[in-house]
């Protein structure tokens, strides 16, 4: 099955052949399983030289800003698909035909309430908790509410699982708002789209229901569209990891939520407003890029840069797009936005960024779309997991229904050597 070889060559040891395999797209990949029965392991901390499965999910062509669910490209996912319809693409492999589409939307609707008792697990928790610390909470513990489907082995335990995980997700982040809010929480209303579900479970109260305006509704569904998944990120590969343990799917999505609310993940969309806040004002940018150049300044501009984006991210652009629709619709000038738009300016032109190849990230504009929505900065992070369980999910669901060992990466030891333990 491999197509080519390649040859490793170690000092004084005789070469050492390595399968080499192609995918469908991308490049080429050098199996080194073999190498521990040669007594060597491969070195690559940070994982940036390194594929830790095969998949058939997403495709990233980070030189030259392509993102593909499926095949399909995340513009015109964005423009013309819908979030459900995109967790179906990312969870089945194809688009639904119009009554599969319908049947999806039909059974996700049926599970968006949560187990009543999970109010006075909520209740534990502090009022001012970090959303993200309560959501990671609340996930894990969805185990001990819906144990009939965590036989991970049976495949419709594993739908069961995906589709109430996909479904409670805004319900749960909806939960946490309100409960920091100490208003009554908002039971879902089936009546209403995914996205206008979501919002009017945030913004509407007992006391008053108001329609959700469908601005508002498209965009934010453009927005968890747009977050649904990035291939092996960081959280997603938590995910595989702790499932590759055989852990249940809702511990394996609080795993992935602990990852994601890291800042140089998920958290960067927060931490994106807290900057625009800091700088305060567009006669302070130059100081605040001599910070985040300084070496000895552990600034760095968030929203700027990624791992695998060296041109730009495609998401970016199509979130500024949204971002400038959304603002206009509504009629806000947001000083921010003007900010974030001088800053993007500077930063682009600025030889340090340039050379670097930092490009504005998706957070960098996902947080103006989010304020201008009406949603707290605390819950940024909380949006993107949402949008990501789908992703999370896909993801999972592959590496179980296929073969796959436990993952286990080897290190490079440079502690003491063996040492008796002293007699006095
Ligand atoms: N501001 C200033 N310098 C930066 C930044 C930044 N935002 N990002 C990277 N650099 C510099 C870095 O110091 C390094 O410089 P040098 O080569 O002189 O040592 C160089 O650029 C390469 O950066 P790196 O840290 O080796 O790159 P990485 O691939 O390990 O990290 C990153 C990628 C996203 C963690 C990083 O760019 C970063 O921390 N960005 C800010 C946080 C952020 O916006 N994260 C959201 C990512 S997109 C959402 C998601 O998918 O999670």
């Amino acid at each position: 099955m491999a197509d080519k070889k390649a040859q490793l060559i170690i000092e004084g040891a005789a070469p050492i052949d390595l399968p080499v395999y192609s995918g469908t797209l991308g490049p080429d990949v050098i199996d080194v399983r073999g190498l521990t029965a040669e007594g060597v392991f491969t070195f690559d901390p940070g994982f940036m030289a390194t594929s830790s499965c095969e998949s058939k999910i997403t495709f990233i062509d980070g030189d030259n800003g392509i993102l593909l669910h499926r095949g399909y490209p995340i513009e015109q996912l964005a423009e013309k698909s819908d979030f459900l319809e995109t967790c179906y693409l990312l969870l089945k492999g194809e688009l639904p035909h119009a009554e599969e589409k319908q049947k999806f939307d039909s059974t996700i609707k049926n599970h968006t309430m949560v187990h009543e008792q999970l109010k006075n697990f909520l209740n534990g928790f502090r009022r001012d908790g970090h959303p993200m610390a309560i959501m990671c909470g609340v996930v894990g513990a969805l185990s001990a509410f819906y144990h009939d489907s965590l036989d991970i082995n049976n495949a419709q335990h594993r739908e069961i699982s995906a589709i109430r995980l996909i479904a409670k997700m805004p319900t749960i982040a909806a939960m946490v708002y309100k409960y920091s809010m100490g208003q009554p929480l908002m039971y879902p209303n089936n009546e209403l789209s995914y996205s206008e579900n979501f919002l009017h479970m945030m913004f509407n109260t007992p006391a008053e229901i108001k329609p959700i305006d469908p601005i508002l509704a498209r965009a934010m569904d453009r927005i968890f569209v747009l977050h649904a998944d990035h291939e092996q990120n960081a959280s997603t590969s938590t995910v595989r990891l702790a499932g590759s343990t055989g852990a249940n799917p809702f511990a394996c999505v609080a795993a992935g939520i602990a990852a994601l609310w890291g800042p140089a993940h998920g958290g960067a969309n927060e931490a994106v407003l807290r900057m625009l806040d800091e700088i305060g004002d567009v006669s302070n940018i130059d100081t605040f890029i001599a910070k985040a150049k300084d070496k000895d300044d552990p600034f760095k501009l968030m929203g700027f840069g990624h791992r695998v984006y060296k041109n730009f991210d495609p998401r970016a652009k199509v979130m500024k797009e949204t971002c400038d629709e959304v603002l206009g619709l509504l009629g806000i000038n947001d000083p921010q936005l003007e900010l974030a738009m001088k800053l993007e300016e500077i930063a682009l032109s600025d030889p340090y960024f340039v050379e670097r190849n930092l490009y504005p990230n998706v957070d960098f504009y996902s947080g103006i779309i989010l304020k201008a929505i009406g949603i707290p900065a605390e819950l940024f992070t909380v949006i993107f997991a949402t949008g990501r369980t789908p992703g999370w999910i896909a993801h999972w669901n592959e590496m179980i229904s296929n073969p796959y060992k436990i993952g286990r990466p080897r290190q490079l030891y440079t502690g003491h050597t063996k040492r008796d333990y002293p007699n006095n």
